[in-house]
């Protein structure tokens, strides 16, 4: 087993080779001066198993292209298998034509990650479960949900909560956060009257008087959880915390929470926005990285990886 890191996330990278006591491998991935992506292998991997890291975070295309030539390269240096490891797949958002005469982008990067020759997929909270068959070699989702709820049981100590989904798409997350923490669901009705714009509709469930906590896969402008916390208080909401896998934090996403109702918000390090986030009093970085690490372990070592959440 040998781990090599693409440079979208290099702390998140390093940190999940400590836990896997391993060196990672040898390698030099830069650029030509007009932007296109060179690696280069720098040590024998032939007969190895292989597991490439990389977040096709922004800027996404870059990111995207490295993954591929990062495949690309192990394969042609023979490796035994490649399993690309993507904590944040991006592109995930348009896995469905929503209106006439668009793109599947999810289909399509299925398709060139499948094409450079990854054999397997291990990935953080996809954003619909589904993407997982639009790839014809296998995929192990990971949930960060076990960890929230550790850390809204253990550390917020939160009592008197109601779990609330942001939207209609996001219920599924949001039961299996109640199941852990033995709370009822609330479900907020969000319209997009234009892609990038969020309103809140209306709100499913009683949240007078309780904390909530709202849980998601992205956030990217903020618009979803910033309305979504506003129109929680204006019914009666005592305190609103956010849990977030992936945070994608684009434009004044940051300058947007602070401002808003939220107490807290909690993300992990699928991305690495530690920049930005270090401007914030309101947002907390949790590590992925002993998770991934572990079920990293378990592909090679062929063990089960879904008893990870049991
Ligand atoms: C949508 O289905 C996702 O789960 C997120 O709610 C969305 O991508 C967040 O976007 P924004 O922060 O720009 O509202």
């Amino acid at each position: 087993m040998k781990v090599l890191a693409g440079t979208s996330n290099s702390k998140l990278c390093k940190d999940i080779a400590r836990n896997l006591k391993l060196k990672l491998v040898n390698s030099n991935i830069k650029r030509f001066a007009d932007g296109e992506v060179y690696v280069e292998i720098n040590e024998n991997i032939r007969g190895n198993s292989i597991f490439v890291i990389q977040s096709t975070s922004n800027p996404a295309n870059d990111n995207l292209m490295e993954l591929l030539i990062c495949i690309d390269a192990l394969r042609r240096s023979s490796a035994k298998n490649i399993t690309a490891v993507i904590p944040y797949f991006g592109y995930a958002r348009q896995d469905r034509k929503v209106v006439p005469r668009t793109a599947i982008s999810a289909k399509l990067v299925s398709n060139l990650i499948t094409n450079a020759g990854a054999n397997r997929i291990l990935s953080v909270d996809l954003h619909a479960g589904q993407i997982q068959g639009f790839f014809d070699i296998p995929v192990d989702n990971l949930f960060a949900t076990p960890i929230f709820a550790r850390h809204i049981k253990n550390k917020m100590k939160l009592n008197n909560l109601i779990c609330v989904s942001p939207d209609v798409g996001g219920v599924e997350r949001t039961r299996a956060l109640s199941r852990r923490l033995n709370s009822s669901i609330a479900i907020i009705d969000k319209r997009r009257p234009t892609p990038g714009k969020s309103e809140v509709m209306n709100i499913v469930g009683n949240v007078k008087n309780k904390n909530c906590v709202i849980v998601d896969d992205i956030i990217d402008s903020g618009g979803t959880i910033v309305n979504a916390a506003q129109a929680l208080k204006n019914k009666g909401a005592k305190d609103v915390y956010v849990y977030i896998t992936h945070a994608v934090l684009s434009g004044q996403a940051v300058d947007k929470i602070e401002k808003s109702k939220i107490k807290k918000l909690i993300t992990t390090d699928t991305i690495d926005n530690s920049k930005k986030i270090g401007r914030s009093r309101k947002i907390e970085i949790i590590s992925l990285a002993p998770m991934i690490s572990e079920a990293m372990k378990r592909i090679a070592n062929s063990t089960s990886v879904s008893s990870l959440f049991k």
